[in-house]
């Protein structure tokens, strides 16, 4: 069975999504760490994310394999390196380019043939796996989006201001929702929940709830 969650920049897809794997025994596939090793790789290697030639080359080279709790990139880990401002800031641009979305949505496909899967990203029920059995649309209010951005850099001990990271999501919302390609929107089917409000218990148990009943052949 394959479950998505998409949603903007700060919704809490990640923590809901590994919880949610975890409590139905599934496995959780994090789309937005495949693009930021991309994003590492093509920094690294002082590539563009403009220069289209240069990325198709480096995705052939690129070796991602992810693991539970670790992303590999050509066999080193770079679970944390992926994580920094910088890469967040590239990993953006590097999501505009066809044929990184291409590649990666091949990948994502592969990763989840014949298993049980909670992958999230911003078009895993839209383009990826339009056939997903379930699907969730996962958004909350901006300013409380903003505010647990902020918590978890300082938990990182990354300096920024409240006003720059609300500024940035505003910018990376309106990029990621009126881009060319894979625009973040739910899918028609998609089931959406705001967690403006609700602890992250609270969202993973609604949603647990609604996968179950329709693991046992029910409808939503
Ligand atoms: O979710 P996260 O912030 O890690 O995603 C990193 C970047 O990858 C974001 O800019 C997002 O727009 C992009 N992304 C995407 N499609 C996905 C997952 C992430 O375009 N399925």
């Amino acid at each position: 069975m394959i479950v998505t969650i998409d949603g903007p920049a700060g919704a809490g897809k990640s923590t809901v999504a590994r919880e949610l794997a975890r409590r139905l025994g599934f496995d959780h596939l994090d789309t937005g760490a495949m693009y930021r090793c991309v994003a590492l790789a093509a920094m690294r290697r002082g590539i563009s994310p403009e220069d289209r030639s240069g990325l198709s080359r480096l995705l052939e080279e690129t070796e991602i394999l992810m693991e539970s709790d670790r992303v590999l990139l050509k066999g080193e880990d770079v679970t944390r390196e992926i994580r920094a401002p910088e890469i967040t800031t590239l990993s953006r641009a590097v999501a505009d380019n066809p044929q990184v979305r291409q590649h990666l949505n091949r990948l994502q496909r592969q990763i989840a043939q014949g298993r049980n899967i909670v992958t999230e990203g911003r078009d895993q029920g839209t383009i990826v796996f339009p056939e997903a059995e379930c699907k969730f649309f996962l958004t909350a209010d901006p300013a409380e989006r903003a505010r647990r951005r902020w918590l978890d850099l300082q938990a990182q001990g990354r300096r920024m201001s409240f006003d720059d990271v609300l500024r940035e999501q505003r910018e990376r919302d309106a990029r990621d929702a009126s881009r060319a390609i894979a625009p973040l929107r739910p899918a028609d089917d998609a089931i959406v929940i705001d967690s403006t409000g609700l602890t992250a218990d609270q969202v993973v148990s609604r949603m647990e709830e609604i996968v179950r009943r329709r693991q046992a052949g029910g409808g939503a």
